[in-house]
């Protein structure tokens, strides 16, 4: 059953308030914050507002932060109003956010991405088409703004097939990005290869059908991410690279015919890099019951995913308290990130460590929008003075 295996030669005398080393850094205990795309970066250029800022800052109780998808070029945006780390603004935008984490004592890395194909014209240099490993239909929305300025969901086009110096490209802006986030005083960067984006679609077989050396084999296909890992941390040092990879995701078309395979062998080479970490996400969770993507191969994959990547390992998807205390002490992971529970609660490591009531996270106001549902959720102190609980 998912979660269900255990590690006894992992198993660490650790909860999930122990402190743990991350890139040479003490985080004080091991509740992270998700990556959270929110779609609300100032405009025009996408850069991080004061708004933003409070937002992180509220979180900041969190041991570590990753902040929401960061698009590392014009090209890599797929969504509306989402931030990027690329031009002199959002580098000064995203430093407010890092020293707003750090006076609380927080750790923050970047997420760095590129969304591949999951994009639509409007976002695109001159207007053109989406770039992808491989041209065919690519099923699911993305989310543009229209005439009037409102964002909706909009159909995404057939996309280009990268070209080899197109790719070489792309790994140049990560290496720029991720110097513009340590610039942007980040403790670290994290790429972003999961979730059915530009890295996810060449590992995955469904979405790369190139004949040349980025695609077939799995060698071939996990060739883009492992350049994109090793030319970053060239110019920054691998402890302070982690990536996020989503085995067994479906989301945006992705699929593999021999994940053991292609995500052991991914798994297999990252280790030997000695990242900051490696960070799974679970299949997603409804309420108590697995969502229909479940694929009961998930469980040994993450076995050996953990067997296989020595370093310190993040899990996220539907964790609760009870579910991240029983992952770390059976030794499944090291950290746990939350994602929904983060953004109702900004002080959820508060909460988790008291066993107070959580607040419920309104899906309505995930994407776009102003401060509601953003930076009015209640923390615990707000919330016991305004019930006048807790007076006395
Ligand atoms: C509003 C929203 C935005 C998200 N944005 C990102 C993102 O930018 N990058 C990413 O890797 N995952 C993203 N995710 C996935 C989360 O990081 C997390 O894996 C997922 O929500 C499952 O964790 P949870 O059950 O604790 O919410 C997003 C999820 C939500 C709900």
């Amino acid at each position: 059953m998912h979660q269900n295996f255990k590690l006894k030669d992992k198993a660490v005398n650790a909860n999930i308030f122990s402190p743990i080393e991350i890139a040479g850094l003490t985080v004080r205990h091991r509740i992270a914050m998700a990556p959270l795309t929110r779609s609300r970066a100032g405009q025009p250029g996408n850069v991080p507002t004061t708004m933003n800022v409070e937002y992180y800052r509220q979180r900041a109780g969190a041991g570590l932060i990753i902040t929401e998808a960061t698009q590392i070029s014009q090209q890599a945006q797929g969504y509306a109003w989402t931030p990027g780390i690329y031009t002199p603004e959002q580098i000064a935008g995203w430093l407010e956010v890092s020293k707003a984490v750090h006076e609380e004592g927080g750790v923050i890395f970047q997420q760095l991405w590129h969304v591949g194909r999951v994009s639509h014209p409007s976002f695109q240099p001159n207007g053109g088409l989406p770039v992808a490993p491989t041209t065919m239909p690519v099923p699911g929305k993305t989310f543009i703004v229209d005439e009037t300025g409102k964002g909706v969901w909009g159909e995404i086009p057939e996309p280009q097939e990268l070209t080899t110096s197109g790719i070489k490209t792309i790994i140049a802006d990560y290496v720029t990005a991720s110097r513009n986030a340590i610039a942007a005083g980040m403790d670290g960067v994290e790429i972003h290869a999961g979730n059915g984006y530009l890295l996810d679609q060449f590992i995955n077989s469904n979405s790369n059908h190139r004949m040349d050396e980025y695609g077939g084999s799995t060698e071939n296909r996990a060739r883009l991410l492992l350049e994109v890992t090793d030319a970053i941390s060239k110019e920054i040092g691998a402890s302070r690279v982690g990536v996020r990879l989503t085995p067994m995701g479906r989301f945006m078309g992705m699929g593999d015919d021999t994940p053991e395979e292609t995500f052991g062998y991914i798994a297999e080479e990252l280790s030997k890099r000695s990242l900051a970490y490696l960070h799974l996400v679970e299949p997603e969770i409804v309420g108590t019951v697995l969502d229909e993507n479940y694929d009961p191969r998930w469980d040994s994959i993450m076995k050996l995913l953990r067997e296989r990547f020595k370093g310190p390992l993040i899990l996220a998807g539907g964790f609760t308290y009870e579910k991240a205390q029983a992952a770390i002490a059976e030794g499944r992971g090291d950290v746990i990130a939350f994602g929904r529970l983060f953004i109702a609660n900004p002080d959820l490591p508060d909460r988790l460590r008291t066993r107070a009531p959580l607040n419920e996270p309104d899906s309505s106001t995930f994407f776009g929008g102003d401060s509601r549902g953003y930076v009015d959720y209640p923390a615990l102190i707000h919330a016991a003075a305004e019930t006048g609980a807790g007076n006395g």
